[in-house]
């Protein structure tokens, strides 16, 4: 959905980050990947970056322009690519509030599921709800995530576990993809649990997924990726090799919750079948650790999750960067283990539970978070040429996306040139969420 014909110009910016300078992913992101500039402005033209240069170049190029569209005076503030959010189960119904209030009480995540909360309770949940029904809860939680700075993000099924409600949850996504400026990606996951129906025949269940969802799913072109929960007491390794190993033959991409809250190989499993990413890794091996090092499949580390679940121990982020492995971060939004869509939140809890360094945290919501999702041609940065999915945020100094934490930050979104708030798409009143912040937060 690009703005077609259209130039737009930002203009008094106090910095602009424009990212990694090399296409693709960076494994020990310093200060340069960054890329911070001062003195320029960024020019927009049919959905796409066309020039990053000073503002008087910027400001004569658009008043050039045949049809120039808007020139936006930033007033000192940053601007940075959108965030890109690479692991998400943001098409759900209702929210889990007993299990949250259970885990409080002391139950842990999977005595919550065996005493009927947990995941299949969403799964009953979800059945019950229209294709249309879950379209309209899911659309404001879009706009609500593109107000907070997010213009990529992975949408993952898996709470139908039905040939019928797994393919309603991926047509559902394709018509959010429709209906929306962000950048959509859709992965399977039919493989998130074994549903109450097959508790007994958990073989029959491994069938019907290898032998008619993924098929289902493959030949309606309803997903980039497949993705499969390979936990201890969820989906084995050799469960989850069966099940990604069919995925890959049908041309699907790979990703696998690995390792989240206890060691199994599933990071292991992840590099050894070229899969995309390898995600949450709370519970992550040494070997894990190297494996990921050694491949191109990001680590996507979701530091949300672990503090929303009452732990105390995170994915080891900096023996991954340390080691060399491709680290990402997301938000896991999803009813039972992270109710947030906040990416900058989940950058600070990155710094401060992971010990990433602000630096490390940026790359890792943008570029390193595009190559998670493989999405190219420059996605989550400002590289010329790239989507203009570009933020100006309510701060000046990009530590600051990482610091002020669950404090929504952005003053205007764009997704491919589109405007996501300030009188955009999703947030319907001008600057409703743009203006509560301004003037700038430093
Ligand atoms: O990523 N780990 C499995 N899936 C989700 C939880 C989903 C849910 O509890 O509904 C996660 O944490
Ligand atoms: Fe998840």
């Amino acid at each position: 959905m690009a703005a077609e014909g259209r130039r737009l110009a930002f203009v008094g910016a106090g910095a602009v980050a424009t990212g990694p300078a090399a296409p693709g992913p960076v494994r020990h992101p310093a200060w340069d990947d960054v890329g911070l500039r001062t003195g320029v402005g960024v020019g927009v033209e049919d959905g796409r970056i066309a020039l990053v240069a000073p503002d008087d170049e910027v400001g004569e190029w658009f008043h050039a322009a045949r049809s120039p569209d808007a020139l936006v005076q930033c007033g000192g503030r940053l601007i940075t690519a959108g965030l890109v959010d690479p692991h998400t189960h943001a098409l759900f119904g209702k929210p889990r509030l007993e299990d949250h209030a259970r885990r409080a009480r002391g139950d842990d995540y999977k005595a919550i599921a065996a005493a009927g909360g947990g995941i299949l309770s969403s799964v009953a949940d979800f059945r019950s709800r229209s294709e249309d029904a879950l379209v309209a809860l899911a659309l404001p939680r879009l706009a609500m995530m593109a107000a907070l700075g997010t213009t990529a993000v992975e949408i993952k099924s898996g709470y139908g576990l039905a040939v019928e409600h797994e393919l309603k949850a991926l047509r559902a996504i394709a018509r959010l993809r429709n209906e929306v400026p962000l950048q959509v990606v859709a992965t399977f996951l039919g493989a998130h649990e074994v549903p109450a129906d097959y508790r007994s025949r958990r073989d029959a269940y491994l069938r019907l997924v290898i032998e008619e969802m993924l098929p289902a799913v493959a030949h309606g072109r309803l997903a980039s990726f497949c993705d499969v929960f390979c936990e201890p007491g969820v989906f084995s390794v050799a469960e989850s090799e069966a099940i990604l190993t069919a995925a890959s033959g049908l041309g699907l991409g790979l990703k696998v919750h690995a390792d989240e809250l206890d060691p199994s190989g599933g990071a292991e499993l992840a590099a050894r079948l070229g899969a995309a990413s390898a995600d949450h890794l709370g519970a992550i091996s040494p070997a894990g650790v190297e494996a990921l090092a050694a491949s191109e499949t990001a680590a996507v580390l979701l530091p949300g999750t672990l503090v929303f679940l009452g732990r105390s121990r995170q994915a080891p982020a900096r023996a991954l960067l340390e080691a060399g492995a491709i680290v990402a971060l997301a938000s896991d939004f999803n009813p039972g283990s992270s109710p947030s869509a906040n990416l900058p939140l989940m950058m600070a809890l990155a710094v401060s539970q992971a010990r990433l360094q602000p630096e490390e945290a940026f790359v890792a919501a943008t570029a390193n978070a595009a190559h998670a999702v493989r999405l190219e041609g420059g996605r989550g940065t400002l590289a010329v040429g790239a989507p203009a999915d570009l933020v100006v945020w309510n701060c000046r100094d990009v530590r600051e996306l990482a610091y002020w934490y669950g404090i929504p930050l952005a003053w205007r979104v764009y997704a491919s040139g589109c405007p996501c708030l300030g009188g955009g798409w999703g947030i319907s009143s001008p600057g409703s969420a743009g203006t509560v912040l301004s003037p700038p937060m430093s």
